[in-house]
């Protein structure tokens, strides 16, 4: 970073300096937005110098991110991001959408987005002399502050609900975090580790809490435009290219409120020339702020959280209010979808585009084909989903949507039986 930056409120628009030890704004609790000095950062880099970086991870994008060269080369924070962009023909074929992209986040090093934003919060957790991080977690947050942690050796605390399937629970032991299973919602165990912090003097990570976690996740969208400027072969020093539509899963509704601070970045520095339209995607047993959207409200009224996608199971959204916005200003919007349609986006994605999606990671391409037949999007846009997170994560999710194979006897009679009836 090359420049000052500083907090100002989503709500209210009071600043704050970087030097104050604070994550919501201390005046009505809001979200806070960090800010740059677009000016600055226009000298300091440009599509021309990052283009030509040799860094294959979100840190090609230092010059825009507000902390300094995390080190640790060689380790998974140095892996982060930089993850495929697929256009897969099987998939363009079936949904006849010839421009169609699937951002493969399940690849970074933990299998999940998450990873963006514990990246840069590790980073800032080592700038200001933090001695513990501490997170609240669905699983995902949780492992991808395990693994940061546990690649740049700054220990960790993650409070998961004890409902949380157990290849992330897995992650987050064998990654050596503190964790502690809460018996409670994921909101219980948001509310104890902001308890916790402030007791312990831990730094936390809470997803839509910790300003850093939308500055780590912001990267997603400058690896679209970076890649999508690529495949088009375009020769320009100057420019990157922007699709028309992303589709994103929700649950807190950071990872949208994180991407559309990246598209509003770039396109303050002119890199490019418009703003995707952000459609978000909740699942209908945890759609808070679908109903914020769908009724034209600008309050997020908590809901009883009833979803087999736990990624996004969440009563009370901690980033509604800038989720929303991300929709409103951008002329995108909500769709809710089913699990049973989760289910079968997770077939889709696996049959059609070799993507193996968790609940939550298969939800932003359920939404697509809602928003297809609700005619949001039409076949001649650019379109891009983001897959947030691997199907290896939630095993028991992903057979419930194959169902089991089939077990024989170990001989060519019973192989011709199931062959023939299949
Ligand atoms: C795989 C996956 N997808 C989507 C989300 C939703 O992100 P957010 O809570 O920031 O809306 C999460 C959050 O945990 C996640 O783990
Ligand atoms: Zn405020």
């Amino acid at each position: 970073m090359a420049f000052d930056a500083a907090y100002r409120c989503s709500e209210c628009g009071r600043e704050y300096s970087f030097a104050e030890p604070i994550y919501i704004c201390p005046e009505d609790g809001a979200n806070l937005d960090v800010v740059f000095d677009y000016q600055a950062l226009g000298q300091a880099a440009s599509p021309a110098s990052i283009g030509s970086s040799t860094e294959a991870s979100i840190w090609r994008y230092l010059p825009l991110l507000p902390v300094s060269d995390p080190g640790h080369f060689g380790t998974a924070l140095r892996a982060v991001g930089m993850t495929p962009l697929l256009g897969p023909p099987a998939l363009r074929q079936a949904l006849d959408l010839p421009d169609l992209w699937v951002k493969d986040d399940g690849r970074n090093p933990t299998a999940s987005f998450k990873d963006r934003a514990s990246a840069v919060v590790v980073r800032r957790a080592e700038e200001i002399q933090a001695s513990i991080v501490v997170t609240a977690s669905t699983g995902n947050a949780g492992a991808a502050l395990a693994g940061m942690g546990a690649a740049a050796g700054m220990p960790t605390v993650i409070l998961a609900p004890k409902t949380a399937p157990r290849a992330k629970v897995a992650q987050l032991l064998m990654f050596g975090a503190r964790v502690i299973l809460v018996d409670g919602t994921y909101d219980d165990a948001f509310d104890l580790s902001v308890q916790a912090s402030s007791t312990f003097g831990w730094y936390c990570r809470n997803t839509g809490y910790n300003p850093f976690t939308a500055e780590g996740k912001k990267t997603g969208a400058f690896e679209i435009c970076e890649q999508l400027s690529l495949f088009a072969g375009s020769s320009s020093t100057t420019t990157w290219k922007a699709p028309d539509v992303v589709f994103v899963s929700v649950g807190d509704g950071n990872i949208i409120s994180g991407l559309h601070k990246g598209f509003v970045d770039l396109h303050a520095l002119g890199w490019i020339a418009k703003i995707p339209r952000l459609i978000g995607v909740q699942a209908r047993g945890s759609s808070a702020i679908y109903n914020a959207f769908a009724t034209g409200s600008d309050t997020i009224e908590p809901v009883k959280a009833d979803t087999l996608a736990d990624s996004i199971s969440v009563d009370l959204p901690r980033d509604g209010l800038r989720a929303l916005r991300a929709a409103h200003q951008t002329g995108g919007a909500y769709v809710q979808v089913d699990d049973e349609d989760i289910l079968a986006a997770m077939r889709q994605l696996g049959r059609q585009a070799a993507v193996f999606a968790e609940p939550a990671g298969a939800t932003a391409q359920a939404g697509l084909l809602q928003a297809l037949e609700a005619g949001l999007v039409t076949p001649d846009e650019q379109i891009v989903v983001i897959v947030t997170g691997s199907g290896l994560k939630d095993v028991d999710a992903a057979m419930q949507a194959t169902g089991e194979a089939q077990v024989i006897e170990p001989n060519l009679d019973a192989l011709s039986e199931v062959v023939e009836h299949s």
